[in-house]
């Protein structure tokens, strides 16, 4: 290896400035369609259990032909950190080049993992929920909350939101800082179904282990995003739900690995494993229709890809040093 190659490191502030929502959306319907076309290798990934802190660490890696570009993200999740004024989740993202295997680039994986995230949600909405669809309904009002509401907004015309948390003082802020940013109404709800009442579409982006809302509360033609569960025992989408949705995820290997809403609906006889209509990538390709019509309720599942970390940090690497952004070390 080249001792003197320049070896960059991305800031949070210079992975959001170099990840518009926008490029990031983009960026995840080329990783989904990738992923679904077999055309990328994703190894399962590991999970590491931290009993003595009650918290999780996964580590995430992948192969792209087309980027030339390996990728590994270890990201930890630490739910009592909020306790100590810390994020609930940390991660570290690295990009190397494939042909040589020279390491290009560090970044902040937090920040990158957020808007990732919403950006898979907006691709989803994109393509399954309704044109006119101008209501959004988010539940949770933490860090991925934030990246959610801002990805509805830049795939539909957006009108206003409403925000429920169990903690109504932290959906307070969101809201006031949500409004300010988006220039939509966005208001706290004093309930769940009251933060329901209305919307078009649904983003739960929760660390609740049990369903968030009743299935009641659905009206048919909603489009829900869940992105909270990673686990296959935990869910945050009633099995009702699930069982009259048209339900597509990111990958569906790893859906049945981790997904508690579909795992547990299965195993309770709910569904079957053909409920799963499609992944979001073979509705991109044209490979698999998307919403039948407009009372249809469309659901999508994700549990976060490698390749979506690589395809947003490929992004980030290459704005990032055309814009200047970052400092670079030799290693
Ligand atoms: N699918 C993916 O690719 C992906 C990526 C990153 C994070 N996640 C998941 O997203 C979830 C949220 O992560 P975060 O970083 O925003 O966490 P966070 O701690 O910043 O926010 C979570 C929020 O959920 C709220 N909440 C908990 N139970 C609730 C309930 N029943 N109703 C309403 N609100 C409730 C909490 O009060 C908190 O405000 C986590 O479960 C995480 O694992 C998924």
């Amino acid at each position: 290896m080249d001792l003197e190659q320049p070896f960059h490191v991305f800031s949070a502030a210079d992975v959001r400035a170099a990840l518009p929502m926008d490029k990031a959306v983009a960026a995840m319907k080329s990783a989904f369609r990738e992923l679904s076309a077999g055309e990328v290798t994703v190894p399962m990934r590991t999970h590491i259990e931290l009993p003595e802190h009650a918290a999780d660490a996964l580590v995430m890696s992948c192969y792209s032909p087309r980027l030339d570009q390996v990728g590994l993200k270890i990201i930890t999740l630490h739910p009592n950190n909020v306790e100590h004024g810390l994020p609930f989740i940390q991660a570290t993202v690295m990009v190397l080049d494939a042909e040589r295997g020279t390491p290009l680039a560090v970044m902040s994986g937090a920040v990158l993992t957020a808007i990732r995230t919403g950006a898979a949600s907006g691709a989803a909405t994109d393509v399954l929920a309704r044109e006119d669809a101008s209501r959004v309904a988010i539940i949770g009002s933490g860090t991925q909350a934030a990246t959610q509401l801002e990805a509805m907004c830049a795939v539909r015309d957006i009108r206003a939101a409403s925000v429920f948390d169990v903690d109504m003082a932290r959906a307070k802020t969101f809201a006031d800082r949500m409004q300010e940013q988006l220039q939509i109404d966005v208001v706290p709800a004093a309930s769940v179904s009251a933060a329901l009442a209305h919307a078009d579409i649904v983003c739960t982006a929760t660390t609740s282990r049990t369903p968030v809302f009743a299935d009641a509360d659905i009206a048919p033609g909603t489009h829900i995003n869940a992105i909270g569960v990673y686990k296959p025992d935990e869910r945050e989408i009633p099995a009702a739900t699930v069982a009259r949705a048209r339900v597509v995820v990111d990958a569906v290997d790893a859906a049945w690995e981790e997904a508690g809403e579909l795992i547990l609906a299965r195993d309770e006889g709910i569904i079957t494993t053909s409920h799963i209509h499609a992944e979001l990538g073979q509705i991109l390709a044209g490979v698999k229709s998307g919403r039948a019509d407009s009372d249809e309720i469309t659901f999508f599942k994700s549990v976060g890809v490698a390749n979506q970390d690589l395809s947003a940090a490929h992004v980030v690497f290459a704005r990032g040093t055309a814009l200047g952004l970052g400092s670079s070390v030799s290693l």
